[in-house]
């Protein structure tokens, strides 16, 4: 039996409102100290963004009847309930652990996109689900399925983590549901596993180091350390380090890695001090990289051996890092001091709606949405006619504060990528590292 208040009782359209929790380890490395200003802003955030949703919680206490829905759900395909009333959108993202501000923040560009725009989907009105994913893979399907046997969600938007989101895109490519990343860069997604439903409005994992080996070259700096936690992002990240610093004629002398999200850096920074490159290169990001930026000034190496990163090191971190964040040299597709009216606009926008400072997750967030726009747009809001829905997507221009991109042929950003530097509190455009940046989508066969 399906519970009271559940979307499959008694003609219920959706769960009763419970407020989303706030992430009580939003930063886990904890010894960093004092909580974000995004944490710190999350009451205001709930209450800007009281919307019916469900939530962890809400998942937990009605677990007992998750049986029976999920049974029910059997007999319903997915998309059965899509083209009557309300488009039904599920985030499976995190909202607990060292990447909770990251969840936070692409929700909120989604919903900031759609809001612009009306808060319609192709005219008709959105129903909202969340599952907290937590950054845990070995539950990246079962929560994939809660949103989409249980939720019959018409659009699945997750996730951040790459071990997660090999969990979804098993659920989207065996269900058919329009999926969309809006962080993740597991290369998986838009290479062997890709699929006509599933459009990311990140990048992967190695692009933004295809970006970085040259430029680390230019500055002098040809014997390097990587560093980052060893699962897909990391190793990924270092896939796209090793092409470019190579061929810019560079040598990586050593490797370290730990396991996510494990922020005992200390061994690994001896390690490092011991070694005396001439520079490192990493990938860490959320709470853990603030951890990493502060015990990377804490062992002496700030001044000695200048760090470098993908530019996830040094997003939505800085205040929190503070000054020890200075000079750090990174490489994104996204920058917040990016001088265009569109991004101005954006960051202005974003801070009035959420009391908060938007960073590169808040953008991918908000291209997603702005993807679906297009779609939903070009299709009336009837998600049911894919092949025309899919061919918008494909075929879109996105006016991202990032600055123009397209979709790849494996459904992956085609976009430039920018160099920069930390400064005061801000990550500050030194150049474009790389111009139309492309992932290879190598072995996609769509369809
Ligand atoms: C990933 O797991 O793909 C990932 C997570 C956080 C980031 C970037 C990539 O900031």
């Amino acid at each position: 039996m399906a519970e009271k208040g559940s979307p499959l009782a008694g003609g219920a359209k959706h769960y009763p409102h419970t407020r989303m929790q706030r992430p009580a380890n939003a930063l886990a490395g904890k010894p960093c100290g004092s909580p974000s200003p995004r944490t710190a802003t999350f009451a205001r955030f709930e209450f800007l963004e009281s919307m019916p949703m469900t939530s962890r919680r809400l998942v937990l206490q009605h677990s007992a009847a998750l049986l029976g829905t999920s049974a029910l759900g059997l007999m319903l395909p997915p998309g059965a309930l899509a083209q009557s009333g309300k488009v039904r959108i599920g985030f499976m993202l995190p909202y607990t652990g060292t990447y909770a501000q990251l969840g936070v923040a692409i929700e909120n560009g989604f919903r900031m996109a759609i809001a612009e725009q009306g808060g319609k989907l192709g005219g008709r009105e959105i129903e909202w689900f969340k599952v907290d994913d937590e950054s845990e893979p070995a539950k990246g399907v079962e929560n994939a399925s809660k949103l989409v046997q249980r939720d019959k969600v018409d659009v699945l938007v997750g996730t951040v983590h790459s071990g997660v989101q090999m969990g979804i895109q098993k659920v989207a490519r065996d269900s058919g549901v329009l999926t969309l990343l809006p962080n993740a860069g597991v290369l998986a997604a838009t290479r062997a596993l890709c699929a006509p439903n599933v459009f990311r409005a990140s990048y992967t994992n190695s692009q933004p180091t295809l970006a970085l080996g040259k430029a680390m070259v230019e500055r002098g700096h040809k014997k390097a350390v990587w560093i980052s936690w060893k699962y897909a992002a990391g190793d990924e990240a270092l896939e796209g380090f090793k092409e470019s610093y190579t061929k810019a004629g560079g040598t990586i002398v050593k490797e370290l890695g730990l396991p996510f999200p494990n922020v005992e850096f200390q061994a690994l920074l001896t390690e490092i001090a011991a070694i005396k490159p001439d520079a490192v290169a990493c990938f860490f990001a959320g709470g853990g990289a603030v951890k990493f930026i502060k015990d990377y000034a804490a062992a002496g190496l700030k001044d000695k051996i200048p760090l470098y990163g993908s530019g996830f090191l040094t997003e939505g971190i800085l205040e929190a890092a503070g000054p020890t964040a200075n000079g750090i040299i990174t490489t994104m597709h996204y920058a917040d001091s990016l001088d265009t009216p569109r991004n101005k606009q954006f960051r202005l926008e974003y801070a009035k709606r959420f009391r908060m400072q938007p960073d590169v997750y808040a953008v991918q967030g908000y291209d997603a949405g702005q993807l679906l726009l297009k779609g939903a747009n070009a299709v009336q809001g009837n998600l049911g006619r894919k092949s025309e829905l899919y061919k918008a997507m494909e075929g879109a221009t996105i006016d991202s504060p990032r600055g123009r991109w397209t979709m790849s042929r494996a459904h992956n950003p085609v976009q430039d990528f920018y160099l920069r530097v930390v400064e005061n509190g801000e990550n500050k455009v030194i150049g474009v590292a790389a111009k139309g940046l492309s992932d290879s989508g190598a072995g996609c066969r769509m369809g």
